[in-house]
């Protein structure tokens, strides 16, 4: 798809060339300027007509009318070129990605060395490019018999610049990676919870492992016995579908050593249970499985890439659902790590089944381990819908996770777990734990749950109940699922430096 090229010509290109333009104020240089004077001035009096604007993200879309060889320019106002920022420069493409997406072009062009500056060479300009381009085109097709029409998909790009240009390739790829990557996450939580049981999350993780040679294993309920899996068991329990452990191994060291847990909560429906949710609170919870997508896009990126890391992905997966054997509150349950636990809200199921999925990851090796999960309400309640609730038990881990998080542009924030938080979990006078302390710090008391079964391995909680979905559609993301995460775990599994 993309063509990478020097010796940009304005006469060559043919039906659009996307332009980077800063705010200095704006001047044309290069094939700006060319263009400019090829067109008798008229771009810099679109410039003092406001048409064209380096204001940050805007897009300014100029027909050139035959006047140049190339039929449409593209101008992306990137702002004060000192304060051009990786994410900002992301949204700025993504903009455009969709202004053009409305002229229904099948080729383009792009000046990628006006979109460089002190801090953003030509290699993060690429994968900005890419990954912009992937996410801003993604669209969920839905079941509607006359489906909305499909848009004419880009079929070639030309990337211009002077940078060397296999690197330039590479840097377009990884970022294509990581937009499509992010867009199979987004899929697997727009897909409703009938047509996407745990069944259906262990054939989809097996393809991939399968696509990408993994290593799969996935656990049928038997084996769970077995192993004594009483928390996944217990939240199954009233389900007809089956639950699934899904196991994904890459091995990318010599050695089975330092190895990275990637555990994502894979509830396909979450009614309450008996602790049921009200009518308005229970649509949209097909989306619990937010967690589970990110860490099935993040093995897609580490399968594509192949990092010289060693992953174990687990997800427990489940519907949590109602019948005359489900499991009730006051109930006590046995987690495979021996803990017991009083259920006093079988609505908090997440950290149940995530309880038994940190034990089996640490079973597998697991040195390192992030869970991320849909986990609660609470966390919205504290941080809104644009910051993932997060939490540790070891900082210096933590610290490499954050960092990964910024690259990716998908924030984070992390909330404290004290002692007494620990205590208010552990209350129970019949069990080890209890799985809902009452109503204060919902996100803290989910995180100091699901801590319990880290037992002291190095362990970061992103709780993404707030930002795997949005309601609204933005540069880079129509309403519906995020795909939140995926890039930052690859990320943090590309830059891991063990202790
Ligand atoms: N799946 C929900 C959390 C959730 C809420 C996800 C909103 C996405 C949007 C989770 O299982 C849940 O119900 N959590 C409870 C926990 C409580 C019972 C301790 C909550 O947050 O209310
Ligand atoms: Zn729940
Ligand atoms: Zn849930």
């Amino acid at each position: 798809m993309f063509t990478v090229k020097d010796a940009l010509n304005i006469d060559m290109i043919d039906e659009c060339l996307i332009l980077g333009v800063f705010d200095r104020p704006i001047k044309f240089t290069g094939i700006g300027k060319e263009a400019d004077e090829q067109l008798g001035g008229q771009l810099t009096e679109l410039v003092k007509a406001g048409e064209i604007s380096s204001k940050k993200k805007t897009v300014a879309k100029i027909h050139t009318l035959g006047k140049l060889g190339v039929k449409r320019l593209v101008f992306v106002g990137l702002g004060k070129e000192k304060e051009l920022t990786f994410e900002t420069l992301r949204e700025a493409l993504g903009k455009a990605r969709k202004t053009i997406s409305e002229s229904k072009l099948t080729t383009l062009s792009v000046a990628l060395d006006t979109f460089t500056t002190e801090n953003l060479d030509a290699l993060d300009a690429a994968h900005a490019f890419s990954e912009a381009f992937e996410l801003a085109s993604y669209q969920f097709a839905g079941y509607k018999q006359k489906s909305n029409q499909v848009e004419k998909s880009i079929e070639a790009i030309t990337v211009y610049s002077d940078a060397d240009k296999d690197e330039v390739g590479a840097a377009l790829h990884v970022g294509r990676i990581f937009g499509r990557a992010t867009n199979s996450a987004r899929t697997l939580v727009n897909t409703p919870g009938n047509l996407l049981t745990s069944t259906d999350l262990a054939a989809y993780s097996s393809a991939l492992g399968e696509r990408y040679g993994f290593e799969v294993e996935i656990l049928e309920k038997e084996d769970m016995l077995k192993l004594g899996m009483g928390a996944l068991l217990a939240v199954n329990q009233g389900s007809v579908e089956p639950p699934k452990m899904i196991v994904l191994k890459y091995q990318g060291k010599d050695e089975w050593k330092d190895v990275i847990g990637l555990v994502g909560k894979g509830i396909t429906f979450d009614t309450g249970g008996y602790s049921l949710k009200t009518k308005a609170g229970i649509v949209g919870m097909k989306t619990d499985m937010g967690g589970a997508a990110a860490v099935l896009g993040a093995m897609e990126i580490i399968g594509e890439l192949g990092p010289d890391q060693n992953v174990v992905a687990v997800i427990p997966s489940t519907d949590n659902m109602i019948s005359g054997e489900a499991f009730k509150p006051d109930d006590v349950i046995t987690a495979m790590s021996g803990k017991t636990i009083e259920v006093l809200n079988t609505d908090a199921e997440g950290r149940l089944v995530l309880a038994d999925a940190m034990t089996y990851a640490k079973h597998h090796g697991a040195d390192y381990l992030i869970d991320v999960a849909t986990l609660t309400g609470g966390v919205i309640t504290a941080l809104g819908m644009d910051m993932t609730g997060s939490m540790t038990n070891d900082v210096e881990f933590y610290e490499q996770v954050q960092k990964a998080s910024e690259e990716a542009g998908e924030p984070m924030w992390r909330l404290p777990i004290t002692e007494k938080d620990k205590e208010r979990v552990r209350n129970s006078k019949i069990a080890d734990l209890n799985n809902s302390p009452g109503g204060a710090g919902h996100a803290i008391m989910g995180g100091a749950f699901i801590g319990e079964f880290a037992e002291g391995t190095p362990w970061v909680h992103l709780d993404i109940a707030g930002t795997s979905t949005t309601s609204s559609s933005s540069a880079l993301c129509t309403a519906g699922a995020t795909g939140v995460m995926a890039r930052t775990l690859a990320l943090l599994v590309e830059t891991f430096e063990a202790k």
